[in-house]
């Protein structure tokens, strides 16, 4: 990144500014991949100057190196204002434009919106009514981009009337939707194992897999962020995304190239061509379930129905996976800390092994997302011995093993992309339309049958239908 920007952050002293910009930033600077001149410029309410600024981004700054962390704040500034007030925006141009005259060019504008999403609608207005969306004038609107957090609206109206908001205000190249488990190494890693591997490829589909398990699980709970979360729940807050950027990544087809429309092509398609749960039937194939300590949560109201968990069955109309279903469950303040894929594949020898210990499920193929990013696969294998006995073995791959390192941090390499114009790895709007129609649909289930959420003890995983929503078809949570 060799040419100057300056990223105006709006909401920066919140956590997403302290907690995942701020170190992927300081991380890039470090690497110096940040070019020569940068600056960011933080929006928010409170009333600091520069330096209140920094010192406070200070104190999220592990490194003691004080030299290079005074050298790296120096380039961020601050703008005190409302979202909903046009006087900020206006000392903001001010604040710009000196930037643009101390360096005698029109420098490229990053907005990057880091607030709670009902702040969008309000400061998008703004940014167009001030005319800030058209950068530094002389017809020069290339030169800003806009970044956006999900989640993108609460259903799929509100997502389709944000995303018209948007369009009518930049063009679709200006636009960067993050979901930043496409920043994720091993998620990014799922395409070119399947598509760089061909030995994979003639397994992949339904003669050979008998199902497929996502698990996403956290063990805190939702902490601080009751108030936010409480509005959202599980299913908006990572069903509609993280979740889909896995399972796009394990059904797509192959891209025609690595290319952006191409790849972004194929998450489209695999992601509108999941099959509708029909509203009657949500609660048969999704499972709702909440902590129950949740509502001593701060924050969080009394009587709250929100999710905390979500288990669910469905399946894929494409031909590769016609009749495979796929099961996911996701939650917070679940046993373990775990992100991973599982493809199970079709036990078939056990007529030849029968007598021999052949196991219910033979071949698994496990993509860890994290922690201990990498792949393992299960296989059979003889015992040592001089009978015949099979055992489960696995054979794997971690990033850390084979390149000793976990891999870039997600946010470095969303920023990399966005200060580059790179939009392969964030959302096209038909892809946010599609997974927004299947969440609308469950969410309209709920809503019209009055479910109500199960309870399910902390550390545990989850309430016990989840178990019953993939037993009942004689299979088993991994
Ligand atoms: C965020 C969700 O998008 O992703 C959080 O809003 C979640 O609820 C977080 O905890 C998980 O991200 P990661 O990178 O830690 O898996």
């Amino acid at each position: 990144m060799n040419s100057p920007f300056i990223m105006v952050v709006f909401g920066a002293t919140g956590d997403l500014m302290r907690n995942k910009l701020l170190p992927a930033l300081f991380s890039l600077f470090k690497k110096k991949q940040l070019g020569i001149e940068f600056f960011v410029i933080g929006f928010a309410r409170r009333p600091f100057t520069n330096d209140s600024f920094r010192k406070m981004l200070r104190e999220s700054i592990k490194n003691k190196n004080s030299v290079l962390v005074k050298k790296f704040l120096d380039n961020f500034y601050y703008q005190q204002g409302l979202f909903d007030d046009k006087k900020g925006y206006n000392q903001l141009i001010k604040k710009l434009n000196t930037f643009d005259n101390k360096l005698g060019a029109c420098i490229t504008r990053l907005f990057y919106l880091a607030t709670p999403p009902d702040n969008y609608e309000i400061i998008l207005d703004f940014l167009r009514s001030t005319k800030l969306s058209e950068g530094c004038g002389q017809g020069s609107s290339k030169w800003t981009r806009i970044i956006i957090e999900k989640p993108f609206g609460k259903d799929l109206d509100t997502a389709r009337l944000l995303d018209k908001k948007l369009g009518n205000i930049f063009d679709e190249k200006q636009i960067f939707r993050v979901d930043h488990y496409l920043g994720k190494e091993t998620v990014q890693n799922m395409v070119a194992f399947r598509f760089a591997n061909k030995v994979f490829e003639p397994v992949w589909n339904e003669n050979y897999i008998d199902h497929i398990q996502i698990t996403w699980a956290e063990e805190r709970g939702v902490g601080v962020h009751g108030k936010f979360f409480d509005g959202v729940g599980l299913l908006r807050d990572v069903g509609q995304n993280h979740l889909m950027q896995l399972i796009a990544g394990v059904a797509m087809e192959e891209p025609k190239s690595f290319t952006k429309e191409f790849l972004r092509d194929e998450r489209a398609k695999v992601i509108k061509a999941i099959r509708p749960i029909a509203k009657i039937d949500v609660s048969k194939f999704v499972v709702r379930g909440q902590y129950n300590s949740y509502i001593k949560e701060k924050n969080v109201p009394q009587h709250s129905n929100t999710e905390t968990f979500v288990a669910m069955k469905f399946f894929i109309d494409t031909p590769r996976f016609k009749n495979v279903p796929f099961y996911v469950r996701a939650g917070k303040n679940l046993q373990r800390n775990v992100v991973e894929i599982s493809i199970v594949f079709v036990q078939s020898s056990n007529i030849l092994f029968k007598e021999y210990g052949f196991p219910k499920i033979g071949n698994v193929l496990t993509i860890r997302i994290q922690p201990d990013e990498g792949i393992s696969i299960r296989i059979l294998a003889k015992k040592p011995g001089t009978k015949l006995a099979l055992k489960t073995v696995n054979m794997h791959f971690t990033y850390q093993e084979a390149f000793q390192t976990k891999g870039a941090d997600a946010y470095e390499k969303i920023l990399v992309d966005i200060f580059a114009g790179d939009q392969m790895l964030f959302n096209r709007s038909d892809e946010l339309s599609s997974s927004w129609e299947f969440i609308t649909n469950i969410l309209e289930g709920w809503s019209d049958h009055k479910s109500k959420v199960l309870m399910y003890a902390p550390g545990t995983w989850g309430p016990k239908e989840a178990n019953d929503l993939i037993e009942k078809d004689g299979r088993k949570w991994l």
